[in-house]
């Protein structure tokens, strides 16, 4: 049956996320549809093809405005998909203050620990109020009943909570923040502090990844003017949707996925899936992986990194630097040891789709998950989810929300370089056996924490606080 029945949320269900789940395109072959890259749709998309409802987001594809009808909803003949999508449009200079400006160079690096700090500008804000305000109208405009239930997707929309509250007073509306939340004496450097936490707090549940990330909740309501609000605040870690029944890997696959990225048959593979981004600890990734070929020159011409690395944020300076240094650093590292037979790193600095990352995943000996700082991060949970054959090690960094779960990883501090070289050899090294104990004990953890289970959590303590009912207790 469906969640919403189970929990009575009846069929008022919208999301509502900056980034769509789908975006529209022109080429020369008609219009095409892509997915972006990124954790929120990756997980969010598998919940509402299974439930329905209608998704609210920010159209961003050129060809976007040809696919809706005259209500901003996406045609059928567009959206294979249960559910319907409403599209937002911002103008050049909403985008630039309030997705460019507040969202991410003031937001996401104050919520990250990287060597990125935040900028703050009045106007940005006044964009980010704007452009909240007009997400929130949308939603009031797509609610069928008084009492939708409204999940309220990330730090672009922080506002919204309190926004829907003030028009649809019994509304169940459930925040998750997908990224890091600061520790107090950071978020006191946030000038709109006050404003944030209120919209945040008028929510019926706001969720966090991690239990220190819900703790840093706790303590910047407590350190807020207003005093405590009435939101229920927990950790509700995400997580993917698991795999049906899989066929194993075809034995072809692995030079099938050389060929593809020009990667000569035998070779060992490590692999990296990111968003191109400086909180996913690249560059530090590059570096161990040099100073293991130094350190092991047998490995030299045996193993190579094949790097995907999805554009992202191009208009902001930090996002231009970070993709010019991996560049940079590849090309350095692939002069110093490279031969005309084999390259050590294999940089794909473009967006792959499901199928091919899956693909990777499932031909690689190892993967490689460094970020400095992550809220969840979802393709240490895909690589596990794709590892039935149960083999292959996960690298994970201990900054990453998914550590807390992934216990069986290779954990490393994802600035200790050596360390990182080191793990990375002894994953190369490891015996099948314990490639096998340890993928099995990983797997286990995700096929049981799915992300169904995390929108049960959430809707249903959503549905549970607003009846009224005594919340479960708090961990
Ligand atoms: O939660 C992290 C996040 O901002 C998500 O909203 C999104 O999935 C991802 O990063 C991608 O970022 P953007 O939407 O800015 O391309």
């Amino acid at each position: 049956a469906r969640l919403l029945e189970q929990l009575g949320c009846g069929d008022d269900l919208i999301v509502v996320s900056n980034r769509a789940p789908c975006i529209h395109s022109h080429t020369p072959d008609g219009v095409i549809a892509q997915r972006p890259a990124g954790g929120l749709v990756t997980a969010l998309e598998a919940v509402l093809a299974k439930e329905g409802g209608c998704w609210i987001a920010h159209g961003s594809g050129d060809a976007d405005r040809d696919t809706c009808d005259e209500h901003d909803h996406v045609r059928k003949e567009h959206l294979d998909a249960p559910y319907r999508l409403r599209r937002l449009w911002l103008g050049e200079d909403e985008v630039a203050g309030y997705y460019e400006g507040l969202s991410n160079e003031g937001l996401w690096p104050l919520c990250h620990r990287t060597d990125v700090e935040p900028t703050f500008r009045d106007a940005d804000w006044e964009h980010y109020v704007r452009v909240n305000r007009r997400f929130a109208e949308a939603v009031v405009a797509e609610a069928a009943t008084a009492r939708p239930v409204v999940l309220v997707q990330d730090y672009h929309l922080a506002l919204v909570p309190q926004m829907v509250r003030e028009r649809l007073p019994d509304a169940v509306i459930v925040l998750f923040w997908h990224i890091p939340f600061p520790a107090p004496q950071r978020l006191a450097r946030l000038p709109w502090r006050e404003q944030v936490m209120a919209g945040l707090l008028a929510s019926t549940v706001v969720g966090l990844q991690t239990p220190a990330d819900r703790d840093n909740f706790k303590l910047a309501r407590g350190a807020c003017a207003l005093g405590a609000g009435a939101a229920h605040v927990d950790a509700y870690p995400i997580s993917i949707a698991w795999p049906g029944r899989q066929e194993l890997p075809a034995p072809g696959l692995g030079d099938d996925v050389r060929r593809r990225f020009g990667i000569a048959p035998g070779v060992r593979l490590l692999v990296g899936v990111d968003r191109m981004d400086y909180t996913k600890g690249i560059p530090e990734r590059l570096q161990a992986f040099e100073l293991l070929l130094e350190l092991r020159p047998e490995l030299l011409g045996q193993v190579s990194l094949l790097q995907i690395g999805a554009p992202c944020r191009g208009a902001l300076p930090a996002y231009q630097e970070i993709s010019r240094q991996v560049k940079a650093m590849t090309a350095r590292i692939n002069a110093r040891f490279g031969t005309d037979t084999w390259q050590p790193v294999v940089l794909h600095a473009a967006s792959a789709n499901a199928a091919t990352v899956t693909d990777c995943y499932r031909a690689s000996d190892v993967c490689l998950v460094t970020s400095l700082h992550d809220g969840m991060n979802l393709v240490a949970k895909e690589f596990v989810a794709a590892r039935n054959n149960l083999r292959g090690v996960l690298v994970l960094s201990r900054q990453a929300g998914a550590a807390a779960e992934l216990e069986q990883a290779l954990l490393v501090e994802p600035r200790d370089i050596g360390g990182i070289a080191r793990a990375i050899g002894r994953a190369l090294d490891m015996p099948p056996q314990e490639q096998t104990d340890r993928m099995r004990a990983m797997r286990a953890v995700v096929s049981q924490n799915t992300v169904f289970g995390w929108a049960a959590r959430l809707l249903g303590d959503g549905m549970r606080i607003a009846a009224g009912r005594t919340a479960r207790p708090e961990l």
